[in-house]
């Protein structure tokens, strides 16, 4: 018998609460219940079948009848529970359809709308005396501005192809190592990093990575494809999944006809390598979210439209990138392409009535 490795143990007087971060799933025990998981962890050949105790014990999988190897982390334990503990969180129904996600959303936001939001600004730190600021200078680049006064999030997609020049244009500018900046190098930089992207990178590591997934480029098969930055160069991962795009991205259906997104991975070991505490694990986040923001406004340069999730399974999203197993964690989805500029898909309008524009 053995202690299943994904258990955390609280105290809450005068029980414990012992919690299966990885299944997500808790459990109290009271005194006797908890006495007899100490005695089982600390010699789990103690088990009696005949033990009504042993016997939920195991039933709860709090003991399990093979050995259940985890993978290799690099930090501690409290981060591991973060890390296990938020993947993979179970959705009671993912829609299956474009109404269907339309409704759920919709009641869902009823829900919390219900309900009052935190106020914009702290009550012990109101604005006493408000110190207006002149209007925008201009900037030496029209086009810089204009990328970011039109940015916005789109739920509605035509389809239409992308070309791979503007793939090409996108990936470069958001996770290409940048060969403009190599003449520059600080010869204060160690070996083996010097790598630049325009996007700053926790400890120049270049932790994050990008996969592709392509449906629908002029000149690239449709496919799941991983980005190399130093080469500036794409392989081949997969074929796309058989069921549409929603399915994967929590069933967001509005976006099933988005011609290309990108996944934003981390490969955790390189942060480990260079950055002991667990803090570093922030720090993958703030990475990826520089990287998308960059590679939205790129998109949008380019006159596309983008759109952005972290909502996802991931342990599906890692079978079709072929990272299960590893220490290389996908964080975040973006996407562009040709949008009519909705805020909102249609079908979540006509619940709404919202009126065409
Ligand atoms: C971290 C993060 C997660 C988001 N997740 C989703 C999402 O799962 N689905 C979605 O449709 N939009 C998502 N969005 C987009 C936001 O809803 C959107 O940015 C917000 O409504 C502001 O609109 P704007 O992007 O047009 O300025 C996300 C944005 C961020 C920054």
């Amino acid at each position: 018998m053995h202690i299943n490795p994904y258990l955390f143990i609280l105290p809450c007087t005068p029980g414990q609460i012992v919690w299966n971060y990885k299944d997500h799933t808790q459990h109290e025990l009271d005194l006797n219940y908890s006495t007899r998981l100490a005695q089982l962890i600390n010699n789990p050949n103690l088990f009696d079948i005949n033990n009504i105790i042993d016997t939920e014990l195991l039933d709860a999988q709090i003991l399990t009848t093979s050995k259940i190897d985890c993978p290799a982390w690099g930090w501690d334990e409290l981060s591991k529970i973060y890390h296990i503990g938020t993947q993979n969180i179970p959705c009671e129904h993912t829609p299956q359809n474009i109404q269907e996600w339309s409704r759920q959303y919709l009641e869902h936001c009823t829900e919390v709308l219900a309900t009052s939001p935190a106020a914009p600004v702290r009550a012990d730190h109101s604005p006493r005396d408000l110190i207006a600021l002149p209007a925008l200078a201009a900037l030496n680049n029209d086009s810089f501005r204009n990328a970011l006064m039109q940015r916005k999030t789109c739920r509605s997609f035509t389809g239409a192809a992308i070309s791979l020049q503007d793939v090409g244009t996108l990936l470069y500018l958001t996770l290409g190592y940048l060969r403009e900046r190599d003449s520059a190098c600080d010869p204060s930089i160690a070996e083996g990093l010097s790598a630049r992207r325009s996007s700053p990178s926790g400890g120049g590591l270049n932790a994050c990575n990008g996969f592709l997934l392509v449906q629908h480029v002029d000149g690239l098969a449709p496919g799941v494809y991983a980005y190399h930055p130093a080469e500036h160069a794409l392989s081949f991962v997969d074929q796309l999944p058989s069921e549409p795009l929603g399915n994967l991205l929590a069933g967001q259906h509005f976006i099933n006809n988005l011609p290309l997104g990108l996944f934003i991975t981390a490969r955790l070991d390189r942060l480990w390598w260079k950055y002991q505490h667990s803090r570093a694990y922030r720090m993958a986040f703030v990475e990826a979210g520089h990287l998308s923001q960059t590679f939205q406004l790129v998109a949008t340069a380019l006159g596309m439209n983008t759109w952005l999730t972290g909502a996802f399974a991931d342990d599906q999203v890692e079978a079709l990138l072929k990272t299960s197993g590893s220490a290389e964690q996908p964080l975040f989805f973006v996407g562009c392409g040709a949008s009519d500029g909705q805020a909102m898909c249609q079908e979540m309008r006509d619940l709404l009535q919202v009126a065409q524009p």
